[in-house]
């Protein structure tokens, strides 16, 4: 059994540094892409603090696709370039958004969310999907954030395979 630890680290640098050695421990003997971003999600939700959702749409036939998830349920298929999770996709650049309500074309899949990140998801220069995670605090995400899931990210593309979704 895989223990999650608890975190108690008082910044977000050494909480990353935390969240990655685990993220590391859990998937480095495995390379299942489903098993890898579902144990991550799972992860996430249970060590970020003042989170609601946490979890993957990978990019299929043209279209983001619901992936692995922790939270409410969740829209299933957003075209590239809506949402944040389309405009990650379509730009390539995280999406940090202080106030979902201020973001053109937000998806509310849970009323509770107040602000967001999304990281997209590239291998070898090929889309693979996002990384979305919601917070019901306004402002949870800064570049902080954004650089700890950067490498988070990039734990998960050393270790998995990723299949062809098309
Ligand atoms: N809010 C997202 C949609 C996905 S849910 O938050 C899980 C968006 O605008 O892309």
């Amino acid at each position: 059994m895989f223990e999650v630890p608890v975190i108690s680290a008082d910044n977000k640098s050494d909480f990353y540094k935390e969240l990655n050695t685990c993220l590391t421990g859990l998937i480095s003997g495995e390379s299942d892409w489903l098993a890898n971003t579902a144990n991550a999600a799972s992860l996430l939700y249970q060590l970020m603090p003042d989170i609601n959702w946490a979890g993957f749409y990978f990019y299929k036939s043209g279209e983001l696709v619901l992936g692995p998830f922790q939270g409410k349920p969740a829209c299933v298929r957003i075209p590239l370039g809506r949402g944040v999770c389309g405009t990650a996709a379509s730009t390539g650049q995280i999406q940090v958004v202080e106030d979902v309500e201020q973001f053109p074309g937000h998806i509310a899949c849970d009323a509770a969310s107040r602000s967001e990140i999304v990281l997209p998801i590239y291998h070898m220069g090929r889309l693979i999907g996002v990384l979305d995670i919601d917070s019901p605090v306004k402002g949870r995400f800064d570049n902080e954030d954004a650089d700890g899931l950067t490498h988070f990210v990039s734990l998960l593309n050393q270790h998995i395979i990723w299949p062809d979704f098309d």
